[in-house]
């Protein structure tokens, strides 16, 4: 970005954008294009509206509302007016969401329908710097302080044309070190934190994205489905308009997969769950499959890893392995490939460990992952994979023009532009996070290799210690059980005990083709979890992931449970990650009954 405020970035790209395609918004069965004009001229409108309600520059707006092309509006809107976002997960529970606003002290919430609404509606009056409530889609009418989308818009109009030039020198007026965003992290060790990040912040990484993946281009095609209110999606969102790639939102979280066809995106970024779910499909496809499609799937994937390995090593794949993998991906990778839209690039992954099993199956069918990894205290990503130089299992090398260092405990250390102003209203978390020389402490540990790569070990505070004294990172082998087909989630726990222990949960698919072939009439994952000969199998599975730990590693006993850990349960945060404390509360007595039968 050339530009050192998103401000003057959005308004530049608008302008040069003129009439070619911006967005791509789902609607009535199909996409319909929006130009950069367009876009320009809403949100002009949006952010003289908010001007028109007398809120003052740099006051707190929030969004409440899924990832969909009228969240980009009311963020740009409200930027373009000098206002500060606080977005909230559309997943948050009513508590959670009102937190949010009380602790932000949002002046204006944007709400994305008569859903998000009711989720608020018993807050208001708990609220009081909460001054409008304004709806994005839908009926306004009869909701206390509340206003449509369409008459903010028109006030916005009247305002402009009563003041002229007002609009550009508010929008002007915003400089880098202006506060930009309070993005609330994940929740996954506590209670969400309040990071408030500045323009300049995400200006930076925008351009620092861009050198480190240089073959983002103007005119790709993006597919936006992660939540706008994570650090990731926000990064994700500013860096298309940066770049000028067109912007395509899913139709909703649960059609990614069929709108990858539809939309055919050059890039796309996503949390490891999707690949993982994506993995295990495949996997509960071939199973389902007659011997011949089994064997020809397990020749073009020996082929595949051979060609993967190859290319790792920097090679290009020659002779019979070459002409070998041109049939593999004839017969079988192109098809996979299709069913991603056929026209990737590359994938990124972060938030989160995606496991180098999983990286290396795509990478087989011709598709790579690039994981980062980063927090909502440095915009999202602080290092990354890139198309020349990978490496599988790590995450990466530094972001041009930032530094990684490892504290003498092996915490990762984090330095640079990117990192976050402050925590809203906590002094002394933020004195702990950044030290007196820049540094950003992370919380978790790491290693890096001689050429620079970052392994992401695991949380420290996550770290198991077992009675033994052994220092185990759970995460590791909560991965590699994962990356068994019928494992959907994985728990491990044995902090201060004699050994480790796991919840489990199955994968649908492959747990139900299994079922068939063997006959079980059962088709109830819940009480399919609780047949011995269930349970039998599963530890078959487990014992050859325990084959590849060292003894104080493996786990010796485990809980299969009935479900998946989710959201709505409140056992995971909204990037999918598992809410730790919330599964020992829950969960704690079940394992613990595993090392009373010693
Ligand atoms: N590629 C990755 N590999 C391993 N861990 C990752 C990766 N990317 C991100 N993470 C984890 O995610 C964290 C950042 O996530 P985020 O800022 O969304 O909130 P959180 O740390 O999960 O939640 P909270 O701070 O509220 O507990 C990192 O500190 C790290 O633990
Ligand atoms: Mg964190």
């Amino acid at each position: 970005m050339k530009e050192n405020t998103l401000n003057r970035m959005f308004l530049d790209r608008f302008r040069v954008g003129g009439d070619t395609v911006r967005y791509l918004v789902p609607e009535a069965g199909a996409w319909r294009s929006v130009s950069y004009d367009e876009v320009g001229r809403v949100t002009r409108e949006i952010a003289c509206g908010l001007m028109s309600l007398g809120l003052s520059r740099g006051d707190r707006v929030s969004i409440l509302c899924s990832t969909r092309y009228e969240w980009a509006l009311a963020d740009i809107g409200a930027v373009l007016g000098g206002f500060v976002t606080a977005p909230i997960y559309p997943s948050s529970r009513p508590e959670q969401a009102e937190f949010i606003l009380a602790h932000c002290g949002a002046r204006l919430l944007f709400v994305e329908d008569e859903e998000q609404h009711n989720k608020i509606a018993g807050a208001l009056s708990r609220l009081p710097s909460l001054a409008h409530v304004v709806m994005l889609t839908g009926d306004p009418a009869g909701r206390p302080a509340t206003t449509g989308i369409d008459a903010i818009r028109s006030a916005g109009r009247d305002w402009d044309a009563a003041n002229p030039g007002a609009f550009e020198s508010r929008t002007d007026e915003v400089g880098p070190d202006d506060e930009l965003t309070i993005t609330y992290t994940s929740g996954t060790t506590g209670p969400p934190k309040g990071v408030v990040s500045r323009h300049r912040n995400y200006a930076f990484l925008s351009t620092s994205c861009l050198e480190a993946i240089p073959v983002l281009r103007k005119g790709q095609t993006m597919l936006h489905f992660l939540p706008l209110a994570h650090t990731t999606g926000r990064l994700e969102h500013v860096l298309s308009c940066d770049v000028m790639i067109i912007s395509a939102f899913a139709r909703n979280i649960l059609t990614v997969a069929e709108d990858l066809g539809t939309i055919r995106p050059d890039i796309m970024v996503s949390v490891p769950r999707l690949y993982e779910k994506f993995y295990a499909k495949v996997l509960a496809t071939v199973s389902e499959s007659g011997l011949l499609k089994k064997m020809l799937f397990r020749w073009a994937l020996g082929v595949g890893r051979r060609v993967s390995r190859c290319r790792q090593r920097g090679e290009t794949p020659a002779g019979m392995t070459a002409l070998e993998f041109f049939f593999a991906d004839r017969l079988v990778f192109r098809k996979l490939r299709a069913r991603l839209g056929g026209r990737l690039s590359f994938f990124v992954s972060g938030g989160a460990p995606l496991s180098a099993e999983i990286a290396e199956f795509f990478h087989a069918m011709g598709v790579l992952i690039l994981e980062g990894y980063g927090m909502t205290e440095n915009c999202s990503v602080t290092t990354v994979n890139r198309v020349e130089a990978f490496k599988f299992g790590t995450v990466g090398r530094a972001m041009p023009g930032t530094e990684i260092g490892i504290a003498a405990d092996g915490e990762i250390l984090i330095r640079g532009p990117h990192v976050f102003k402050e925590y809203l209203g906590d002094p002394a978390a933020t004195r702990e996070a950044i030290d007196a020389d820049g540094w950003l402490h992370s919380g978790d540990i790491g290693t890096l290799d001689s050429e620079g790569f970052l392994r992401v070990t695991d949380r420290k505070k996550d770290i198991i210690v077992t009675s033994g004294g052994k220092n185990i990172a759970p995460q590791n082998i909560e991965n590699l059980l994962k990356n068994d087909s019928f494992v959907s989630q994985a728990f491990v726990y044995g902090d201060r005990r004699k050994y480790l222990t796991a919840i489990l949960t199955l994968s649908p698919e492959e747990t139900l083709a299994w079922a068939g072939r063997r006959g079980i009439a059962e088709r109830d994952l819940e009480r399919l979890s609780a047949l011995p000969e269930v349970k039998a199998f599963l530890q078959k599975r487990v014992d050859s992931v325990n084959g590849q730990l060292a003894t104080f590693e493996q786990v010796k006993k485990f809980v299969l449970l009935g479900r998946d850990f989710s959201q709505e349960a409140g056992e995971l945060t909204p990037t999918l990650k598992i809410k730790r404390k919330v599964v020992i509360e829950k969960y704690g007595s079940l394992l613990d009954a595993l090392y009373e039968r010693d």
